[in-house]
Parts: structure tokens; C-alpha cells; sequence
């Protein structure tokens, strides 16, 4: 399914890119707004099950109050799980707030949809045009009522990228360097919105579908004119200073060493093992699609009674192994690399009586089409699974 304009995504990356300095806006860029807001929807009800906490751990999900974190609220938010209902509506339940802001870290890690939609329709499409993101992206999403953010005026280190979904729109105010290089006494935000809103460079009212690319440290605001959700990427650029310190931290949380580290460090720079970390961080990045990592979803938030549906992802299967973006799961031996291949087309339905025809033993069929979805090849609504 076609969720953002290829073409007009492309040319912005190839002009822009790899450096995105300049304040872009693409007016209508996706073309199915309710479509992304769908899959953050999916990645939420996994990632509020209890049975994914248990397996995984807890997702980031922030929720603040007029320039506050709300704790308590966040917390409701993690351990109730969501029923697909209108999504703003649900948070305002939950978490007791006529003024709900959420916001949701690492949105493409906890679902399979959401995991290819965004890689097919945003990621390959800006790597081909403008080259590997040095250190990987993140995706996040921002749900919100009404107000400015709670966090005011305030820049990022990296560029954001904004895709705006709706239903309502959204202010967007930017400074450029020029016109804003810092707020007073170095503060890294202001709530004084009045004070600064007549000086900013660009004003921006984004309707659902509309993109907005902010370079990295503009001093922007958000204003919320209505309940909407945004998608958010963040692009790492490069930065090797934090590269290296992240393998050297690496290695020395393994090491056995704990007590002098300063030899650890020194230990594993002689013996090659820092590049060798910096070779695998990289790798990992690419081979999952220069996405967060996925996480295996458990067994039991899958129904073999009920359909799934193929995704469009890159797919392997080798030695009875299935790879999908940085992930791989195991195959009953008795079903052939071939016939793995042979059901797994992009778009069609799965059912597991289909794969139980491959083998004369049931379970090894269902246990096929549960590796499928565990694995992020194929999706299932875990709303109609539980
Ligand atoms: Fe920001």
C-alpha cells in the first residue's frame, strides 16, 4: 500500500540530504495519514500488553500536563492495555486528562506493520536517494489535544522529520539560526511563547499529511489545534566521537573486568575487538533496516484460528532459518527452504491450515505460521488474537 508521494519523497531526499539544513515543507507528502496513524495504533497495543512485558520489557511512553511530566499518568498509560478504540479518546480516559500529550519512543519496534510500512515507504526510498544514515533512525510519535508542546520552545541535536497525521492540524513556528542562535542564559527551552512567536521565520499550520523537516538546533514550537497524532523520525548523523564510546561501553559492560576499566578499554583496542564492535553496530543497523531493534513478540499473542497477512519486507529463509530485517527464527526442519518461500508473498492472506498441508504434523504447520508472525514477516491484529 502506497502511504507517501515516492516521488515527491525522493527528490526531497536527494536535495536535502544527507544534511537536511534547511527548513523543508511538503505539503500533502502522505498519502494515507489514517493509514500510519493505524499501524502507531498496533504498535500501542503491543506494546501496553501485559504479556509483551512480560516477555520484553516496558515501552517510553511519556505523558505531560502543561509543562510537566505527569508521571502517574505515564504509567496508566504503559499498563492499561489499548483496545483500539479512538486513540485520543482512550488517553484521555486513561490517564484522567481533558489535556493529554503522549509521547511514544521508538513507535516502529513493537509491530510488524508499522515496522514495514515505515521501511517501504520512508526508508528504503531516502536510502537510495541519499545514502546510509550514518547512525541509524528513530521513529516516535506524539499524540496530543490541544495547546503548545509542553515543552515550549526548544531545538534538537539531530534534524526532525515530521509527518503530520491529524485529524486536526498543528502550528509549527521555526527560528533560524540568525534569528534565534539561543535563548537567554543558554536555557534549552522557553515557556514564554508570546515573547518570541512575532520573531519567528517560518509559521507553519500543517494539515493531516502534510511534512515538515526542521534542521538540527532551529528553535521551533508546536501548537495542537485539535486532537492529532504525528509520526516523528529522527536522523543520526554522523558522530564518531559518540560511535566510539558507545563500543568501548559496550565491550566493558561484558568484560569481566569491571574493577579497572581503563585496561579494559585499553585491552580491547590492542586486540582489534573495538573495531570489530564498531563493524557490528554497523552491520546490525543495516541489516535492520537502519531501524530500532524488533522485538520477537510472544507466542501467545498469536491465534493460529485466524489469518495473517503477508508484509512487505525483506525476506530470507536459509537452512531453515527465517531472517526479516535483523531478526531470525527457526523453521520445523521438516518444511523445505522452497515451500517457505512459496507461501510468503507480500500481500496475500496466511492462514494456518495452508501450512499445515506442507507437513503431515499439524503443530509443525501452526508452529511455521507463528514463526512467521513472531518474526515480523506476517501480521495479525493482537486486538482480534487476544
Ligand atoms: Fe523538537
Amino acid at each position: 500500500m502506497t502511504t507517501i508521494k515516492n516521488d515527491a519523497w525522493s527528490r526531497f531526499a536527494q536535495e536535502h540530504g544527507p544534511d537536511f539544513a534547511t527548513v523543508e515543507y511538503i505539503s500533502s507528502l502522505v498519502t494515507a495519514p489514517e493509514a500510519i496513524a493505524g499501524t502507531i495504533g498496533h504498535s500501542l497495543m503491543n506494546a501496553t500488553d501485559p504479556r509483551v512485558h512480560e516477555a520484553i520489557g516496558l515501552p517510553r511512553i511519556r505523558v505531560f500536563g502543561p509543562s510537566q511530566l505527569d508521571y502517574e499518568a505515564s504509567e496508566a498509560v504503559v499498563h492499561s492495555k489499548y483496545d483500539g478504540s479512538n486513540l485520543v479518546e482512550w488517553l484521555q480516559a486513561v490517564t484522567g486528562r481533558k489535556d493529554v500529550c503522549a509521547a511514544f519512543n521508538g513507535v516502529e519496534t513493537w509491530s510488524s506493520k508499522i515496522r514495514s510500512t515505515i521501511y517501504r515507504s520512508i526508508v528504503e526510498p531516502m536510502v537510495t536517494a541519499c545514502g546510509v544514515p550514518p547512525r541509524g533512525l528513530d521513529f516516535y510519535s506524539f499524540i496530543a489535544v490541544s495547546g503548545f508542546t509542553p515543552f515550549g520552545i526548544h531545538s534538537d541535536p539531530e534534524p526532525s522529520f515530521i509527518f503530520h497525521l491529524g485529524p486536526s492540524t498543528k502550528t509549527v513556528w521555526v527560528w533560524e539560526n540568525d534569528t534565534l542562535p539561543k535563548l537567554p542564559d543558554n536555557r534549552e527551552i522557553s515557556l514564554h511563547t508570546d515573547k518570541y512567536l512575532k520573531s519567528a521565520d517560518h509559521e507553519f499550520t500543517l494539515s493531516p499529511g502534510d511534512f515538515l523537516c526542521i534542521p538540527a538546533g532551529r528553535f521551533h514550537l508546536f501548537r495542537n489545534n485539535g486532537p492529532a497524532v504525528f509520526l516523528g523520525m529522527s536522523y543520526y548523523r554522523e558522530d564518531n566521537h559518540d560511535e566510539l564510546l558507545q563500543a568501548i561501553s559496550t565491550l566493558v559492560r561484558r568484560s569481566e573486568n569491571q574493577q579497572d576499566l581503563a585496561n579494559t578499554a585499553l585491552v580491547a583496542a590492542s586486540n582489534g575487538e573495538i573495531h570489530r564492535e564498531l563493524d557490528r553496530r554497523q552491520s546490525q543497523r543495516l541489516s535492520r533496516g537502519h531501524l530500532g531493534p524488533y522485538r520477537i513478540l510472544p507466542v501467545e499473542l498469536f491465534n493460529v484460528d485466524l489469518p495473517a497477512e503477508c508484509l512487505d519486507v525483506p525476506f530470507a529463509v536459509n537452512n531453515n532459518q527465517i531472517s526479516v530485517m535483523g531478526q531470525s527464527i527457526s523453521v520445523p526442519e521438516s518444511i523445505s527452504d522452497e515451500d517457505i518461500s512459496r507461501f510468503f508473498q507480500p500481500g496475500k492472506v496466511l492462514r494456518a491450515v495452508d501450512l499445515q498441508k506442507l507437513t503431515d504434523n499439524p503443530s509443525e504447520g501452526n508452529a511455521l505460521f507463528i514463526a512467521l508472525l513472531r518474526v515480523g514477516a506476517t501480521f495479525q491484529t493482537t486486538e482480534a488474537g487476544s
